[in-house]
């Protein structure tokens, strides 16, 4: 990040205790940081740390004499390659939305010419709010970038999404903002299924399979890299959310085709989830108890619906190029072939899983690329790799038909 200039703008909110640590970062790869501090910030750090860390002045008051004459808060605004606020309150995200210019903070970010990061932190009944969503989306809309925020364990003490991205995370951002600027995918939206489905038998014993959602995951991120605004669908799994997509959690077939159908349109749709194909045709309200001597209970299946399907023949709000996924043991490429027929995608991602691949909750990934009358043999390599060479040619694809 050498020589890059960054504005940070600190609001109030607990995460706010981790900005010194995003300022020694960015300094230590380079670049250098002014700080805007809110009131509500200062009731976290202080004028003091953010002065010492960044070495610069601390600006927290609009109407400083001061500060005017050595520095207007026009200036201020524009005297830095980006602006970044961190923690993003859904205060701050509110008057940036409305354009208000009641403090400092509000000011600079209303006469700004620079790109515009934020970086939300805030509980997370407040972040699901219609009010935020909907300042976040007109804020996406004009162009401002945003860094998380994820899921996870509140200093309020609640759980949920809400919670700002660590301070590696923001590093990694701010990155990629600078030097990953072919963002050939910005505009446009995905929705990535991923993991497995969980098909309750009762309260207390599910269906599920082997699948971990690493592929699906690693998908998504990659497509976020390329700018494009992510939708992910995901079964239960370990993973953490991948930063900058809009993470939707179900358990269930039939959650995950609600789901899906509540987040289109969309332009791209990836189908990576391992669907349950069946699931028990009424779950027990009760735990269903073992009787002594009787013979053990059957389940008695029925079929899921199938979301890849579903949403191929789903007429007006289709997504312009659909992947589907063959998870296969045997002829994997006749097998996925006649799969892709059946389920009317464009392209399809055929992979062996059989146990000795190691594919289900391994790294690595082989594949075979099925499009339109070809068949890409692609190397052994990283799911991560697998995301992003797919990732690409998605991208490609979309360029090609401009
Ligand atoms: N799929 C889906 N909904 C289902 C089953 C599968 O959306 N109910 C999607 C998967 O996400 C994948 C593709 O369909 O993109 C193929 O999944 P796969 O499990 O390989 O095939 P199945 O349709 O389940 O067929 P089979 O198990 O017989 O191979």
């Amino acid at each position: 990040m050498q020589g890059k200039r960054v504005l940070l703008i600190v609001s109030g909110g607990i995460a706010a205790i981790k900005i010194p640590e995003v300022i020694r970062s960015i300094r230590k790869l380079g670049g250098s940081v002014r700080c805007v501090l809110t009131k509500g910030g200062e009731q976290f750090v202080t004028p003091l740390s953010l002065a010492a860390l960044s070495e610069d002045k601390v600006y927290t008051d609009l109407f400083s004499l001061t500060d005017e004459s050595e520095m207007g808060h026009i200036k201020l605004s524009r005297d830095a390659d980006v602006l970044m606020v961190a923690p993003a309150s859904a205060d701050i995200l509110a008057k940036l939305a409305a354009g208000l210019a009641n403090d400092l903070a509000s000011t600079v970010l209303l006469a700004t010419d620079k790109p515009v990061i934020c970086v939300p932190s805030m509980n997370v009944r407040m972040w699901e709010h219609m009010a935020t969503q909907a300042n976040v989306q007109t804020l996406e809309a004009r162009g401002v970038t945003f860094i998380g925020p994820v899921e996870g364990d509140m200093a309020c003490g609640e759980y949920g999404m809400g919670r700002m991205v660590e301070p590696a995370e923001i590093i990694q951002g701010l990155k990629a903002f600078f030097y990953d600027t072919p963002r050939p995918l910005c505009g446009r939206h995905a929705i990535v299924t991923s993991g497995p489905t969980f098909e309750p038998i009762d309260p207390v014993r599910y269906i599920a399979n082997r699948s971990s959602g690493k592929q699906g995951h690693a998908i998504a991120a990659a497509l976020s890299d390329l700018g494009c605004r992510t939708t992910l669908i995901t079964g239960p799994t370990n993973l953490a959310d991948p930063v900058g997509c809009d993470v939707i959690q179900i358990e269930t077939a039939h959650e995950m085709l609600a789901a899906t159908e509540a987040a289109l349109p969309a332009d791209i749709a990836v189908f990576a989830a391992a669907v349950a194909d069946w699931r028990t045709s009424g779950e027990a309200q009760e735990k269903i108890k073992k009787q002594p001597g009787a013979t053990p209970p059957s389940l008695n299946m029925v079929e899921n619906p199938d979301i890849l399907k579903t949403v191929s023949a789903s007429g007006n709000s289709r997504p312009t190029l659909i992947v589907g996924f063959a998870a296969e043991t045997n002829d994997v490429l006749t097998n996925a072939s006649e799969k892709r027929a059946r389920k009317e995608c464009d392209w399809i991602v055929a992979n062996d899983v059989s146990p000795e691949t190691g594919t289900f909750s391994g790294d690595n990934n082989t594949v075979h690329l099925i499009t339109d009358g070809a068949v890409e043999d692609w190397p052994r390599m990283t799911k991560t790799d697998v995301a992003k060479q797919l990732a690409g040619r998605i991208a490609h694809y979309f360029e090609a038909a401009e």
